[in-house]
């Protein structure tokens, strides 16, 4: 934290953003005024996936001054559950008091389309190997109430910016997290469905279940970059999930903007 504050003359952000796989493209909109690479941050781990650029930017959006995870970490990456939510820790203690959440995920209901939008109205966490709070508890309740992880608030104006601005292609939904790093089985798909998830994906909850702990609120948003339904599945590549990704972005951004403007 030190080192953040004297690496960016003390700026003080208001909203925290961590984008997903081939989300980065909200940073084009961000008014840059500080970017420091992860591998600079002290007890930061670095990204090693590829379509993750790993950056944390300082500046601001829609007028309001924001800290942006360009790239996250991931479990399938090898680090702990600690390691990849020390950045909430640290957005926390920059002062941020609301989190925004991209990432891509695989579609489960059938009524959704490649490149929808997912908000997530909540989550089943109950098969992640690791947990971001096991052990000595360091930073709030010892049993995080999750009756709401997803602010009602912010899921509340996202809806209302969906109406007013027209974002079409916007669906509601449960999130499972899963640690990849491979896809899912046929099999696998069935049984997440049967669980009653809507989208399937390999991060996020971990941030999020850190961040409700931190009482800082929380909205989260899947891009469905691919349909996984047992019986039409095809094969997964990552330039697909990329593409259609790509096409979702604008619809992300514009939310994510519009969300910014009245958060206080
Ligand atoms: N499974 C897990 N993570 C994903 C998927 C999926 O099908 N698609 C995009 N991220």
């Amino acid at each position: 934290i030190t080192y953040l504050h004297s690496s960016t003359d003390s700026f003080r952000p208001e909203t925290g953003i961590i984008l997903g796989t081939g989300l980065a493209g909200l940073v084009a909109d961000i008014d840059v005024q500080y970017e420091i690479a992860y591998e600079d941050i002290p007890h930061f781990v670095h990204s090693t996936v590829e379509s993750h650029k790993g950056k944390l930017i300082f500046g601001t959006l829609a007028g309001k001054p924001v800290v942006c995870m360009q790239g996250r970490f991931h479990y399938y990456e090898g680090y702990s559950m600690k390691e990849i939510t020390y950045p909430v820790r640290v957005m926390q203690a920059l002062g941020i008091r609301n989190l925004l959440i991209s990432n891509a995920a695989g579609g489960l209901n059938p009524a959704f389309s490649e490149s929808d939008l997912m908000l997530i109205t909540d989550h089943i966490s109950l098969f992640l190997p690791d947990n971001p709070l096991f052990g000595k508890n360091i930073s709030g309740d010892r049993f995080p109430d999750m009756s709401d992880p997803y602010c009602p608030k912010m899921l509340a104006s996202a809806r209302r910016i969906v109406q007013e601005k027209g974002i079409s292609h916007v669906q509601e939904g449960v999130y499972a997290p899963v640690p990849g790093p491979q896809l899912e089985t046929r099999a696998e798909y069935r049984l997440l469905r049967q669980l009653g998830a809507d989208a399937v994906g390999m991060s996020t909850v971990p941030e999020v279940i850190v961040a409700v702990q931190l009482k800082i609120p929380v909205l989260a948003v899947s891009v469905i970059t691919d349909m996984c339904i047992p019986e039409t599945l095809k094969k997964a590549e990552l330039q697909h999930i990329l593409a259609n990704a790509a096409v979702a972005e604008p619809r992300m951004t514009l939310l994510f903007r519009e969300l910014i403007k009245p958060l206080d």
